[in-house]
């Protein structure tokens, strides 16, 4: 950690840890099944009976709002045999397997099972979905697939001061807009291509008008990384936006271990929660999920979400598919991090992070605290 700053060239993971897919089970195992995972915010279960799904690595997972209010994480898997429980996100009263039609209550417990009436109860495990752990905290909400010993508080705890400093309308924001794109690539590219900005430059015309590359600062901590840079004019080639006394006067962005970011971006009070997920060890999905003052979307919001949805997320993506295919292709044994000990922008110091994490993760001897 003391290192991060210090002028050298690391390593990069071997290139085949970037496309192998038994160390992409490995992976899925050390990481994705035992680490605190985001997965929405609560104003995206709106109401007493909305539901999402969506995959961590290889699991199913349902996330819902009973009746009492209260958000659950299950497995979206029925116990009878296995049958994936719902599809997609909306709003019931009851889930209902397609398979046989048993139903659950939203609290995870067997609401009915079609001819069971005759043979008497069910053994315990198949009375009830099986519960994932879940952390809601400033309405973020996490699941750990697997009980662990590591310490929410402890590890990310000043990420959430720091957002709360920097964005004084943090409770006041409701999801506006969600943006899903997959990519040919393996998520540790992915999450790389989020912790540079050495790429902004060549690669990011408008990003570079939009704020003040030269000035980008970032501050490693062992779970997090946090980012900083000044914006440049509010008539810009990204988009437009008028400042006020309330106006976000810089970009901040956090990364937080092990596949997601926050990002505010210059203008109105907004936040941009992009998280990466695996697919397999070459595929990767990026959501973008996008929040704004009680989820309202005027000419500058809808502006701002037009240029990062549909231009920024492009041109990473672009990127993040060429390094895996040239990854892939066996002319390189591994790659090189540069990092420069003065210039935080042409800096790739918090990547040797990343991948010594990865690789500490899987070999059991975990993050240091
Ligand atoms: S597998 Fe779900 S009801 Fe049979
Ligand atoms: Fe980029």
């Amino acid at each position: 950690m003391s290192e991060i700053n210090q002028a050298r060239y690391v390593p990069t993971l071997s290139a085949n840890d970037y496309y192998c897919s038994s160390r992409y089970s490995d992976e899925l195992n050390a990481i994705f099944n035992k680490q605190w995972i985001y997965v929405l915010h609560a104003s995206q279960l709106p109401d007493k009976g909305s539901f999402e799904t969506f995959n961590i690595g290889d699991k199913p997972i349902l996330i819902s709002r009973g009746a009492d209010d209260v958000i659950r994480a299950f497995y979206n898997v029925c116990v009878h045999r296995g049958h994936i429980l719902v599809q997609g996100s909306g709003k019931a009263t009851h889930f209902t397997c397609p398979y046989h039609a048993w139903t659950y209550h939203f609290d995870g417990r067997l609401r009915g099972a079609p001819g069971v009436a005759n043979v008497g109860d069910l053994p315990k495990c198949n009375q009830q979905l099986v519960s994932v752990e879940t952390k809601v905290t400033n309405g973020f909400i996490f699941v750990r697939l697997e009980p662990g010993e590591d310490d929410f508080e402890k590890n990310y705890g000043r990420f959430f001061d720091e957002l709360r400093d920097r964005l004084p309308a943090l409770n006041r924001l409701h999801f506006a807009k969600r943006f899903v794109a997959e990519v040919d690539g393996n998520w540790k590219i992915m999450v790389e291509n989020y912790l540079e900005c050495y790429h902004c430059i060549p690669t990011h015309e408008a990003l570079s008008d939009l704020m003040c590359i030269k000035d980008y600062r970032f501050q490693q901590s062992e779970y997090y990384l946090s980012t900083w840079a000044p914006a440049g004019r509010p008539d810009n080639k990204a988009y437009t936006y008028t400042l006020n006394e309330d106006s976000q006067r810089a970009f901040s962005g956090w990364w937080l271990w092990p596949n997601t970011t926050f990002n505010i971006f210059p203008g109105q009070q907004n936040l941009l929660v992009f998280h990466m997920l695996p697919l397999s060890s070459e595929r990767s999905i990026g959501y973008c999920d996008y929040f704004f003052i009680d989820g309202k979307v005027d000419a500058e919001a809808g502006a701002l979400m037009e240029w990062e949805g549909n231009v920024l997320e492009k041109e990473d993506n672009d990127l993040i598919v060429s390094a895996h295919k040239g990854m892939k292709s066996n002319a390189i044994r591994n790659g090189v991090f540069v990092i420069d000990g003065v210039r935080q922008y042409l800096s790739e110091g918090p990547l040797a992070h990343f991948n010594e994490l990865v690789q500490r993760t899987l070999d059991g001897t975990g993050p240091k605290n």
